[in-house]
């Protein structure tokens, strides 16, 4: 399978993780880490809303493979648009205030409304399946070791960077800000 590729990708975005509703968790059994407002708000304009696939990490932690969703989950009907990113390795804690990485790889699907929890829930789980199995591929191995996951937290704000930078070694398309 090939999921569609799009201009703007990869996308390099950094930030604090808030706290959502705690749905994710909760109701859905798919905890996901919530980016500010202020991070949601500087998204490319041409980033659709929508499911994406790609690599995390925590607190300049381990690099792991995430799915997440943009926009204002049409499924609870949310009034603010949101960045919410499940990442595919199980923690045994929340990460509120945690430093968040991640490196958006891919497009999966819109985001859609079902008319249960449990088709959202199996929607995701199929996300997954799709992540994985594009993740699988070498072409994405380069990015786990590349200096946005590597490099020391605030190492780009003791250098000044401005908020958006692009990352000329992996590919002219790529975009990186933080919050
Ligand atoms: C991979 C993925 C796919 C998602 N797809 C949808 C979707 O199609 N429709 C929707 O309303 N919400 C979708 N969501 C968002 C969930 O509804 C949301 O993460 C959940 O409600 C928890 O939100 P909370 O952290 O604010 O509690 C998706 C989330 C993830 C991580």
């Amino acid at each position: 399978m090939c999921l569609k590729r799009l201009a703007f990708l990869p996308l390099m975005v950094e930030g604090q993780v808030v706290r959502g509703f705690g749905r994710g968790s909760k109701e859905l059994g798919i905890p996901t880490a919530n980016f500010t407002d202020e991070v949601v708000k500087k998204l490319p304009l041409e980033m659709e809303n929508g499911v994406y696939f790609g690599l995390a990490s925590v607190d300049a932690g381990a690099v792991d493979r995430m799915v997440l969703s943009v926009g204002w989950n049409p499924q609870f009907h949310n009034q603010l648009k949101t960045m919410e990113t499940h990442i595919l390795r199980d923690f045994s804690r929340d990460f509120y205030g945690s430093t968040l990485r991640v490196a958006v790889l891919g497009y999966i699907r819109p985001m859609t409304s079902f008319t249960s929890l449990d088709e959202l829930i199996a929607a995701i789980k199929d996300d997954i399946r799709k992540a994985n199995d594009e993740l699988d591929k070498p072409e994405y191995a380069k990015y786990c070791s590349q200096d946005f996951f590597t490099r020391p937290l605030d190492s780009a704000a003791k250098e000044n960077l401005p908020s958006k930078e692009g990352i000329s070694d992996i590919s002219n398309n790529s975009q990186e800000f933080r919050s």
